[in-house]
């Protein structure tokens, strides 16, 4: 039999190639393929049964049946068990992954701790030592929690406590690239590693019915295998990001088999770690006392909860060379798409002019409801005329200009009433599309208290800030670009 070839992994997304290469052609990395030792574990095919033992015949169940549901292990921490779909599950795996340095390690101690009146729980470093652990613990004002502490890298070792467990178990494994199984010849942190402490822990997780939660650093340099080998394993994926700077952290769920996906968790990260931001929408609108063109208030949906956030455009006459285009917390494509829109369809000329884009507090949106907001930020900056303070806005933009309708919208209208919104810029409705229960109204004072003004088209919106202007409380236009009147 010839001999199995040299595997080359890529660290970044697991992708086996048959040669080395400098990027990986999956997912694009660069330096990120390793040799690994060939795998013995090639699926053979069944071959002939051993022995005179027949194989054994599934048993097969009807789909209708009654279903137990899903037992929870509610932690405490209210944005960390929404975001998991409104707990922990005994025998699961959830992942946590995010850049080194955003906060895991400390949310999970918190949240560790909180468990700890509910569930035996137990917090295994394998990146720092059990003196750096409890001064953190001290330093968050948890020292005096019920968690078991272990310093360990052995998945052999580990694995022997997790038998011993009785009763819910709540098992923080940080982290998953420092572990390593004793039967493989690849370094911690490679994908072989990786995959087979995971795979290893999860399956006592799954036996037991503890709830295992792996740690993964998501990294670019490529020497450790990222989070993404693991997400198929596991059964939530959650992450925690956040930019540096600021001390809010999201914590977003992308994969949850016992929940939903779009749901995210706001933490604010300061002197005694991590707090709950149950409120956030407050927090994401900036400082807003004055009007300031350039400036608009999106009304977006994260998972089940209303958002607003404050977006924020700067259109500024580039010097020579091609205009820069910046964006923080949104999509750069999409930004093009939005600027080539308002060109095409709404006349507007963006070009020879740097924009930047900002999404305050440093949130991602992902919403495609941005898109109204996104465009009104952008004239307003081109048009140098502010926004009214008091009004939010949302809508999709199609490729031909229109402003297509999105869901709940009387979530994103109740919110914005709560918070003191006067007006809202909104798609038109279709007729009958309204939220349940609920009649489509023209455009006037919609049930939540908002004068509602509904934007069909990309002109609709220059048009409103034309209007304004001409109603007198509204700054001259002061480049060229703006909206030719009449
Ligand atoms: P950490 O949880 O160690 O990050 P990770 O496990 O994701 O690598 O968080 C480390 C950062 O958090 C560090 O830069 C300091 C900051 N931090 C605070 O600001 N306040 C605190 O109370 C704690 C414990 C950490
Ligand atoms: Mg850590």
């Amino acid at each position: 039999m010839a001999r199995a070839a040299a595997r080359y992994v890529c660290q970044s997304c697991g992708a086996a190639h048959p040669k080395w290469s400098g990027r990986c052609e999956d997912c694009g990395a660069w330096n990120t393929i390793v040799e690994e030792a060939p795998r013995d574990d090639v699926p053979r095919g069944l071959g002939a049964a051993k022995g005179k033992s027949s194989s054994r015949k599934l048993d097969f169940v009807p789909l209708k049946g009654t279903a137990d549901g899903t037992p929870r292990l509610v932690t405490g921490i209210a944005e960390f068990d929404r975001v998991c779909g409104g707990g922990l599950v005994p025998g699961s795996a959830l992942l946590l992954g995010g850049d080194p340095g955003i906060g895991k390690s400390t949310l999970l101690l918190q949240v560790a701790a909180r468990a700890a009146g509910t569930a035996a729980c137990v917090y295994i470093s394998g990146e720092e030592a059990i003196d750096q652990v409890r001064m953190r613990a001290q330093r968050l004002d948890v020292a005096e929690a019920n968690v078991q502490l272990a310093s360990a890298t052995s998945v052999r070792d580990i694995a022997a406590g997790m038998e011993s467990a009785v009763g819910p178990c709540i098992v923080v494994i940080d982290s998953i690239q420092t572990m390593y199984v004793d039967t493989l010849d690849s370094a911690p942190g490679t994908v072989a590693q990786v995959r087979a402490s995971a795979q290893e822990l999860i399956r006592i997780a799954k036996r037991k019915g503890l709830t295992v939660v792996l740690v993964g650093h998501v990294t670019k340099e490529g020497v450790i295998a990222g989070p993404r080998v693991l997400e198929h394993m596991v059964d939530t994926v959650l992450y925690f990001e956040g930019e540096r700077g600021h001390q809010f952290r999201i914590l977003r769920a992308v994969k949850n088999r016992y929940g939903p996906t779009d749901e995210i968790g706001v933490f604010e990260m300061g002197e005694r770690g991590l707090g709950e931001v149950p409120n956030p929408s407050a927090l994401f609108l900036g400082e807003r006392n004055a009007e300031v063109p350039g400036a608009a208030v999106f009304a977006g949906i994260e998972g089940t909860r209303p958002l607003l956030v404050e977006i924020q455009a700067l259109v500024a006459p580039a010097p020579l060379g091609s205009p820069r285009r910046a964006v923080v917390g949104w999509d750069a494509s999409r930004l093009a798409q939005v600027l080539a829109v308002l060109e095409a369809r709404g006349g507007l000329a963006f070009a020879g002019n740097e924009v930047y884009l900002n999404v305050a507090g440093g949130l991602r949106i992902v919403e495609p409801a941005a898109d109204l907001a996104v465009a009104a930020a952008l004239v307003s900056s081109l048009t140098d005329r502010a926004m009214p303070r008091a009004t939010v806005l949302f809508g999709e933009i199609g490729l031909s200009g229109e402003v297509r309708p999105v869901g709940h919208v009387a979530t994103r209208l109740k919110e914005a009433a709560k918070l003191g919104f006067a007006e809202a810029w909104i798609p038109k409705r279709r007729p009958g599309s309204q939220a349940p229960g609920k009649t489509s109204a023209p455009a006037g004072a919609g049930e939540s208290g908002i004068q509602l003004r509904e934007i069909e088209h990309v002109r609709d919106l220059i048009a409103a800030f034309q209007d304004q202007a001409r109603a007198g409380q509204w700054n001259p236009a002061r480049r060229g670009g703006a909206p030719g009147r009449g």
